[in-house]
């Protein structure tokens, strides 16, 4: 399915039946990496591919992260859904923030993966760009190259080369303008931290013990902040916990979604 917008298409999966819950991911990844997740029972699941991600093509011009939330509430209005609990994994989270920020009553839920509510710092904002002027002069294969090692564990890597060389095809699908989009807009985001004690639906915060680019002491801080919150601290993950270790992630989830008292 498809659903078409200013400057940019969103193609998403819908699969099963259920509570509805879309899942956003994250940089520089597709919808793929939420394929462990189809097996969760019960739920409808939504998988957008961000615009120049997955099956989405490239976008026609910059992005920030409200255009990106606007994309997911298209998603919902095209498959008819006034609620969903949104699954945000990294950049996913802080799309859902901004979604959280111009449309909470659109959530029912709130699943927040391996992220983290902080802005940029000036270093992060610089490292971005750079990292656009490198995709400009020699393409995707070094972003690839140089997320890898950060996304998974060292012992994955080392003993499951297929969740490696799967983690590597996703990355491989991005456009290079789906790329660039994404840092300029990640560089923009807003600080979130005001938004968290505002969020008033039931919340699941999701990190890989050794995540490394938004390790567990970010988690434990929107932990802290949001009211209610809970913390799924998944061992032997890195910074894709959901993939990583589907079982426990999953599992996590599932007792999450059975537990939670709908606010609307
Ligand atoms: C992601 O996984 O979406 C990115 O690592 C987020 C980021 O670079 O801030």
């Amino acid at each position: 399915m498809r659903v078409e917008l200013a400057h940019s298409t969103i193609h998403y999966r819908e699969i099963g039946e259920g509570t509805p819950v879309v899942w956003v991911h994250g940089y520089p990844l597709s919808s793929r990496i939420w394929d462990p997740q189809i097996d969760i029972p019960g739920v409808r699941h939504l998988l957008p591919d961000l615009p120049g991600f997955g099956e989405s093509p490239a976008p026609g011009g910059d992005l920030s992260m409200d255009d990106y939330a606007d994309g997911v509430i298209a998603v919902l209005d095209s498959a008819g859904v006034r609620t969903a609990v949104v699954a945000g994994l990294s950049m996913g989270g802080y799309i859902a923030f901004a979604l959280a920020r111009k449309a909470m009553e659109r959530l029912g839920g709130l699943i927040l993966v391996d992220t983290r509510e902080t802005a940029d710092t000036e270093d992060g904002k610089r490292a971005r760009f750079e990292s656009i002027e490198t995709v400009r002069a020699k393409g995707l294969a070094p972003i690839v190259d140089g997320m890898l090692p950060k996304l998974l564990t060292a012992k994955t890597m080392k003993d499951h080369p297929e969740t490696t060389e799967r983690t590597r095809r996703i990355m491989e699908s991005a456009t290079p303008e789906g790329v660039i989009a994404a840092l300029a807009a990640m560089a923009k985001r807003p600080d979130s931290a005001g938004l968290l004690p505002t969020i008033e639906v039931p919340t699941l915060i999701a990190v890989g013990k050794e995540d490394s680019l938004t390790p567990p002491a970010d988690a434990e801080r929107m932990r802290a902040a949001i009211p209610g919150a809970e913390l799924a601290v998944i061992d032997g993950a890195a910074h894709l916990s959901n993939f990583e270790k589907a079982d426990a992630f999953n599992e996590a989830v599932s007792d999450f979604l059975e537990r939670r008292q709908p606010t609307r």
